[in-house]
């Protein structure tokens, strides 16, 4: 099934999403829609709640050096949990959610994570560099939470200053 991309402003982007409790295969079809999604527009990360689901799953799929993004590099993330943080790093954000605008944002540079996988099984995961950033991102959308959230004052003021100049010209 072919989902929609749900875009800032809307205020599900900012509901707290649920534990998954049962690993179904509701669970397996939306996980399965939301690969899809995120590959067709190329993004790295698509957190659950994007497809308006508010549950705590997100997906993760960074390019290899090649700028590939390959089936077995896929990660699905259940419940996740970061048990270690350390450092800083600067990158250059971008959402599904936000077309159209990126922005500097300060993570941690590396992340220990516990996680569930779509059969419910647990692992733990050392994430760093774009890894490490793409988690910590998908982490905020379950909590509601978006990356222009952690802009500057004066950054995020001319982002909507921007963003309403731009809905103002296209009606
Ligand atoms: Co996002």
């Amino acid at each position: 099934m072919a989902r929609t991309v749900i875009l800032y402003p809307d205020r599900r982007l900012r509901q707290v999403s649920v534990k998954v409790e049962k690993f179904d295969s509701w669970l397996d079809t939306l996980l399965d829609d939301m690969n899809i999604a995120m590959l067709e527009r190329n993004g790295v990360g698509l957190a659950a709640i994007q497809v308006g689901e508010p549950v705590r799953a997100f997906i993760v799929n960074t390019p290899n050096e090649e700028g590939a993004q390959l089936p077995e590099n896929l990660l699905e993330i259940i419940n996740p949990k970061i048990v270690k943080s350390e450092g800083a790093i600067l990158w250059n954000e971008g959402c599904l959610s936000i077309p159209e605008y990126t922005e500097e944002i300060e993570r941690f540079a590396s992340v220990t994570l516990e996680y569930q996988d779509r059969k419910g099984e647990y692992f733990g995961i050392e994430a760093e560099g774009l890894f490490a950033i793409a988690i910590q991102h998908e982490m905020d959308h379950l909590d509601g939470k978006l990356f222009i959230d952690r802009l500057p004052l004066l950054k995020r003021k001319k982002f909507e200053k921007e963003r309403r100049k731009a809905m103002k010209e296209n009606g």
